[in-house]
C-alpha cells in the first residue's frame, strides 16, 4: 500500500532496523525496487530527486507509474514515494499535490532560522495532506544533485531546536557522509549521532548510503538511524551490467536485452541492502 514514511520509520526505530530509500530513475528502477521489497516482505521508500522526476516526465507521471506497477504487481508491502532533497516549499507542495506520500525539504544551505521557517511551512502543508516530512541540517558531502558542497557536521543543539520548532517526522543530520563513492573509508560522527538521538527523539536518516561498511550501518541503526538512502550503488551496478552486455555483443539492439539485466542487477543490490538494514520480514 502507498503510505507516508511516518509509521514505517517509527516502527523501524523501535525495532532497531532501517528502511532503505532507493532512488528511482525510470521504469526498470521502480520495478526492481518494488519486486525486491515485496519478495523480502520489507517496507520501502522510493526516492525521487527533482532532477529524476523531471527526467521521468514530472511528479504526476512518477506517481502514476508507481501506482500502476503496484496495481499490476499486487504490492502488499508499505511503499512511500518520497521527494529527495526538495529545494523549496513550492517544489514540496507540487510533489504533495501530485500524490507523493512523503517529502524532504532540504533547506540546509540556508541560515538556521530560515531553514526552520521553510521546513515548518512544508510540515504544515504536508501534514494537512497526510504526507511525512524529512529535513536536513549540516551538509552532506559530494554532489547533492547538482549542488556540490563540502562536508559540514550538524550541530546537536540545532537538531533539538529544529525538531521542537517544526514537528518533522525524521531528520537527516549530516555527519560526514557523502553522496557518491567515498574516497577511502567514510568517517561518520557517531558521537554527534548519539548526542542528537538523545536530544531529539525521532528517527534519523543517513544519506550517502553507497559505500558505507556494514559495521557503520549497524552502529548507525543502534544509535537511532531508521532510514538509509542509497542511490549511486544501484547506478553503478546497472550501468556495469549494460556495459558488459554491449561490450560483448556488438549486434544487440533490443533495449530489453540490456535494460532487463540492469533491472536484475538493481534488484539483487536492493535485496542485499534490505537484508543488511534488517527491514526484511518487517512488512
Ligand atoms: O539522497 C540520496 C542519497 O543520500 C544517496 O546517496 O548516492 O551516495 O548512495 P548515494
Ligand atoms: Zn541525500
Amino acid at each position: 500500500a502507498l503510505v507516508s514514511m511516518k509509521e514505517m520509520l517509527i516502527k523501524a526505530k523501535e525495532e532497531k532496523y532501517a528502511v532503505g530509500q532507493f532512488n528511482i530513475n525510470n521504469l526498470e528502477w521502480t520495478q526492481a525496487i518494488l519486486q525486491a521489497a515485496e519478495e523480502q516482505k520489507s517496507p520501502v521508500i522510493l526516492g525521487v530527486s527533482e532532477g529524476a522526476a523531471k527526467y521521468m516526465g514530472g511528479f504526476i507521471s512518477v506517481v502514476h507509474m508507481v501506482k500502476g506497477l503496484m496495481a499490476s504487481y499486487g504490492t502488499t508491502v508499505p511503499v512511500a514515494i518520497h521527494l529527495d532533497h526538495g529545494s523549496s516549499f513550492d517544489k514540496c507542495k507540487e510533489a504533495v499535490d501530485a500524490g507523493f506520500t512523503s517529502v524532504m525539504i532540504d533547506a540546509s544551505h540556508h541560515p538556521f532560522e530560515e531553514n526552520i521557517e521553510i521546513t515548518h511551512k512544508v510540515v504544515e502543508y504536508a501534514h494537512a495532506n497526510g504526507v511525512s516530512v524529512e529535513a536536513e541540517l549540516g551538509t552532506v558531502g559530494g554532489d547533492e544533485d547538482g549542488v556540490i558542497g563540502g562536508i559540514m557536521y550538524a550541530d546537536p543543539e540545532e537538531c533539538r531546536k529544529m525538531v521542537e520548532a517544526t514537528d518533522i517526522d525524521c531528520l537527516a543530520p549530516a555527519l560526514g557522509s557523502v553522496h557518491g563513492p567515498y574516497q577511502g573509508e567514510p568517517n561518520l560522527g557517531f558521537a554527534e549521532m548519539e548526542a542528537i538521538s538523545k536530544l531529539a527523539d525521532l528517527p534519523l536518516v543517513l544519506h550517502g548510503g553507497t559505500g558505507i561498511p556494514t559495521n557503520d550501518i549497524k552502529r548507525s541503526i543502534s544509535l537511532g538511524t531508521a532510514k538509509i538512502n542509497v542511490n549511486t550503488e544501484n547506478q553503478i551496478v546497472a550501468t556495469k551490467a549494460i556495459r558488459d552486455i554491449l561490450a560483448n555483443d556488438k549486434e544487440v539492439y533490443d533495449p530489453r536485452k540490456f535494460l532487463g539485466p540492469a533491472r536484475e542487477a538493481i534488484k539483487a543490490t536492493v535485496t542485499g541492502k534490505i537484508i543488511e538494514f534488517g527491514s526484511n520480514q518487517k512488512a
